[in-house]
């Protein structure tokens, strides 16, 4: 059973504040994914849920209690590194030991803790090899094992899948999840890889400079961006940005881009647009909808583009090309072989369509 509070979380490097106010409270047995690109100080709120760097400001509570001045050991928090920080003189059964020993804990409780990780991680074949005779997977496993042992309140992982290939993250990354909800330990994670967040999270954190930018779970923030700069940094491929400006006729707000018109939905967007307000519109990749050319004739294309190049995946095809002088990636989802060059007819979604403050990058929604 554990929470996290954060309140008013500051911290600083010399002159340098790389955390500038974070509050947040974590629930008990949740998964909370803190993502965000590199520099925004995510590793720097890790280590200071963890207890290895010193909060400048503000206040950090562990099941209700301030724990600000409570040193790692006492903390009962166990932490995972991207470099998974084993002992390479150590075999993998005395890594798994060793902070249980330290502990000063029974023979037989280490044995029995020892066998419970073992078992769950399946690691049972490498217990007397050295970390340099495994595996960059094996090794992530040996890591797990040793926050597992200790039996923590929170686990805390730091960019752990990092340095393995993009087949092995993705296994490792659904064992990670399968880990969490079994033994229902309230974990918080941290990524630069929106993929990771989106897949892991029930609560997904979104970080920038030092600041929480919008907190809430994957679909919330898939769906419902605060701003341009989330909603182009959770989505793979990113949300497609296209500038405009309103247009207003009879109380009726129309979005006017190079060469299109789209109307805004006032349910949607509500009513508060003004004549020449700078906007911008965006639509996910499956919502620049190619137009197959046997279908067009009762389908009414809003623009013609080129091909610049495709990427297909098998179940889908990406479709690079540009329009009015914007590049945009659309999905296709029924592949067929698109020609370089070729020209297609596109459609946006309208019920889709994402809006957001020309100048602030602030989502507008209707209240
Ligand atoms: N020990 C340190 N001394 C000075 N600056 C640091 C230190 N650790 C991190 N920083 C700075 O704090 C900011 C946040 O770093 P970090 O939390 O590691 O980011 P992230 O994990 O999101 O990539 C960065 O600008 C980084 O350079
Ligand atoms: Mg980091």
């Amino acid at each position: 059973m554990a929470t996290v509070g954060l309140k008013d979380i500051v911290k600083v490097y010399g002159r340098h504040i790389a955390v500038r106010g974070v509050d947040l409270e974590i629930q008990d047995k949740s998964f909370t994914v803190f993502v965000g690109p590199s520099g925004c100080g995510k590793s720097t709120m890790l280590r200071m849920i963890a207890g290895l760097e010193i909060i400048s400001h503000g206040e950090m509570r562990l099941d209700g209690k301030i724990v600000n001045d409570t040193p790692p050991r006492e903390r009962g928090v166990a932490m995972v590194f991207q470099s998974y920080a084993l002992y390479p003189h150590k075999t993998v059964r005395q890594n798994l030991e060793f902070s249980l020993k330290l502990e000063k804990l029974p023979p037989d409780q280490i044995a029995s803790r020892v066998n419970k990780a073992v078992n769950l991680l399946e690691i049972e074949p490498y217990l007397d090899r050295k970390p340099a005779q495994l595996s960059g997977g094996q090794r992530q496993r040996v890591a797990m094992g040793r926050a597992i042992v200790r039996e923590p309140k929170v686990f805390l992982f730091d960019e752990p899948l990092s340095n393995l290939d993009a087949k092995l993250r993705n296994q490792m990354r659904i064992e990670i999840k399968k880990l969490q909800r079994r033994l229902q330990v309230t974990t918080i994670y941290v990524t630069h890889d929106q993929v990771e967040a989106m897949t892991l999270a029930d609560v997904i954190v979104v970080m920038r400079d030092g600041v929480i930018e919008q907190s809430g779970t994957p679909m919330q923030i898939f769906e419902s961006p605060a701003n341009q700069f989330i909603a182009g940094f959770i989505g793979t491929p990113q949300m497609n940005f296209f500038a405009g400006s309103v247009s207003m006729s009879r109380g009726v707000a129309t979005f006017v881009g190079e060469g299109f018109k789209l109307p805004i939905s006032k349910s949607r967007f509500g009513t508060g647009f003004e004549e020449g307000q700078n906007l911008t519109a965006g639509f996910r990749p499956e919502d620049i909808v190619p137009q197959e050319r046997s279908k067009s004739a009762k389908l009414s294309a809003d623009f013609l583009s080129a091909i610049g190049f495709t990427e297909m995946l098998g179940n889908e095809t990406l479709l690079f090309s540009s329009y009015a002088g914007t590049e945009f990636v659309s999905r296709m989802a029924q592949p067929r072989f698109v020609a370089q060059d070729e020209i297609m007819k596109f459609k946006f979604n309208v019920e889709k369509m994402h809006l957001f403050d020309g100048d602030t990058g602030m989502s507008i929604r209707a209240a």
